[in-house]
């Protein structure tokens, strides 16, 4: 489903990776980690073709970073979801509203459109919350609002980075198990972190990104 091939990237002339090679196939969760600056976010952008590789290439799904069109983005997109630290809601707009605008460029009924968000925040227990403003709403109460925005177009792959950085140890091991239960489902999940403490009970893949190569990690089992 996704590959990266001898992928080189450099902003400006600093690279940040040199020679990265990956794959993750349909289902699967792989986390992602490494100190920062190591490049974990640039790699997430990869994916969502924010940023081109400088060299090598990347597929994801039927896009080829080496061969894809500017008005194709918008496609590719629709087959992700996108979850970041600081939840990115759109303050002026209710959490119905901040999950309708999703699907509003896809040609969806009223009547689609609403079972599908009432549906995602079902998913994340906030369907009560549906007309209250982002303010209004605590961080994880955020965070949890932002993956229903994530997976209310039922996208291939979720990308998440640092999900729980802003958030305290309790609530992090809750957006984690929301995060899984959408991964049980069929959801691909790539999930950006440096605290490896809430992620070493899960058993999933483990890439580390240092030196601009990603290293596979294999965990010791569970004491
Ligand atoms: N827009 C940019 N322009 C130039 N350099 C950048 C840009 N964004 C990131 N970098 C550099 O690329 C490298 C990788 O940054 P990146 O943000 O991917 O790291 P990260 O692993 O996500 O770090 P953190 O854990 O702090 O979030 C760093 O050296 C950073 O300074
Ligand atoms: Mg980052």
């Amino acid at each position: 489903m996704l590959s990266f091939k001898n992928v080189e990237f450099n902003y400006q002339a600093q690279p940040v990776f040199s020679d990265l090679n990956f794959d993750l196939s349909q289902n699967e969760f792989c986390y992602v980690i490494g100190k920062s600056g190591a490049g974990k976010s640039t790699f997430l952008q990869l994916i969502y073709m924010n940023i081109l590789p400088s060299y090598g290439r990347i597929i994801f799904d039927k896009y080829d970073s080496q061969t894809i069109k500017p008005r194709e983005l918008p496609m590719l997109r629709r087959k992700l979801g996108i979850i970041f630290q600081d939840f990115k809601l759109l303050r002026d707009r209710n959490i119905y509203e901040n999950l309708s605008f999703v699907l509003e460029a896809t040609s969806r009924t009223r009547s689609e459109i609403k079972k599908r968000v009432n549906d995602a925040l079902t998913d994340v227990g906030l369907s009560h919350r549906r007309y209250s403003m982002p303010d209004e709403l605590s961080g994880g109460e955020k965070q949890r609002i932002a993956i229903a925005r994530a997976i209310v177009n039922d996208p291939m792959l979720i990308l998440a980075d640092e999900p729980t950085g802003n958030l305290d140890p309790e609530t992090s091991l809750e957006i984690l198990d929301i995060i899984k239960k959408i991964n049980a489902r069929g959801t691909a999940v790539i999930l950006a972190t440096h605290n490896y403490e809430l992620i070493k009970s899960h058993n999933a893949k483990i890439i580390k990104i240092e030196d601009g190569k990603a290293l596979k990690v294999v965990l010791k089992p569970k004491q």
